[in-house]
């Protein structure tokens, strides 16, 4: 077989382990030739590939970022694009096309398998917001990252009894700001799925405070929204993929707490360097065995579908089940993690 691999989207930890094991696989069990397209979809829709060989994959399992560049480019949006990524396919002689990426890479591999490419998906991103799988590659980096970070503000916050304020990524889910909170004993969690009241949490924190309870930590999220009417906020950047430029909620919260409780706030942004740096073992091991998985969907002819992790098994799924809608957090976990670490 002739395979073609590309990473798009914004990148995360794990991606070259996932892409070593792509072309380990296809090259140890079924003497497979491989290609890496360069940035994404971008890399198909304009012919610019690598050719991807077990010597140049050597040293990449424990690197951050990903070889073959990504971006955010979209063929669909783009004239004559999918005519052009369609061309390059049919003109590299590819067999299959492996797309390691988030919803908005797997949207697209959606549409082109619909179109006729034989596409097979593999989920990553630090948001944990692709459907049908338990996991995706990159999520367990971040919130070991916010964690350490976490457990920083802690024992800084104590000293001085202060409110520490912790932004981390979630353009439109809790997951990181959820698991990195209970994991890093936040007292509050603010996520994009239940809109927030910042006069009731300042009387948390207040209470809290006044008991003698010290080094209270909120973590939001930079997708959290104010309940309506409850908080005016800045409008946000627009950038060039339609998307919002999110970050910044952390210091709104941080400085209106401060206003209404009286007590010293701060706030830390972790942003990109969620995103950054070496992958944690779980990522590795989960983007190896999701790199597997795909070259042997491939093998199968299972084009339209996406590796993802049920439980302790790696399965496959449709791409139609796994892209259009988000996974966001049930709201039942939310309730029974967060009311108990408010005082
Ligand atoms: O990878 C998803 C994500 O981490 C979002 O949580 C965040 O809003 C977005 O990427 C920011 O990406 P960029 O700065 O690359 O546009």
């Amino acid at each position: 077989m002739r395979v073609g691999v590309l990473t798009g989207g914004g990148d995360c930890p794990g991606l070259n382990a996932a892409i070593r094991a792509v072309v380990r696989k296809a090259t140890v069990t079924f003497g497979d030739e491989l290609v890496g397209f360069r940035n994404g979809w971008q890399g198909v829709m304009e012919d610019d590939a690598i050719p991807l060989d077990i010597a140049r994959c050597r040293g990449i399992l424990p690197r951050g970022g990903t070889i073959l560049g990504t971006s955010r480019i979209n063929p669909f949006k783009a004239p004559g694009g999918v005519e052009r990524a369609i061309a390059t396919v049919e003109r590299r002689g590819l067999d299959a096309v492996i797309a390691i990426g988030g919803e908005g890479t797997l949207g697209i591999s959606r549409q082109m398998a619909e179109a006729g490419m034989p596409v097979v998906g593999v989920p990553k991103t630090i948001d944990n917001d692709v459907n049908c799988t338990d996991y995706t590659i990159g999520f367990d980096t971040a919130v070991q990252v916010a964690v350490e970070a976490i457990d920083r503000l802690h024992t800084t916050a104590e000293s001085h009894d202060r409110v520490m304020v912790c932004e981390v990524m979630g353009r439109h889910v809790g997951w990181i700001a959820l698991y990195s909170g209970l994991a890093g004993g936040a007292a509050i969690v603010l996520v994009p799925e239940e809109p927030f009241d910042l006069e009731a949490i300042a009387q948390h924190i207040s209470r809290r405070h006044a008991k003698g309870r010290f080094a209270t930590i909120v973590v939001v999220a930079e997708g959290a929204k104010p309940k309506p009417g409850t908080l005016d906020l800045p409008p946000a950047e627009i950038d060039q993929y339609d998307h919002e430029r999110l970050g910044g909620i952390g210091a709104v919260v941080a400085r209106e707490l401060e206003r209404l409780t009286h007590l010293e706030c701060r706030v830390t942004i972790l942003g990109h360097v969620l995103r950054g740096g070496t992958p944690t073992s779980a990522d590795r091991v989960l983007a190896t065995r999701f790199g597997i998985a795909a070259v042997e969907a491939a093998h199968d002819g299972a084009f339209g579908t996406m590796v993802a992790l049920r439980g302790a098994s790696i399965e496959r799924v449709s791409l139609k089940d796994a892209t259009g809608t988000l996974k966001s957090l049930d709201p039942a976990l939310i309730e029974s993690v967060t009311r108990i670490f408010l005082d």
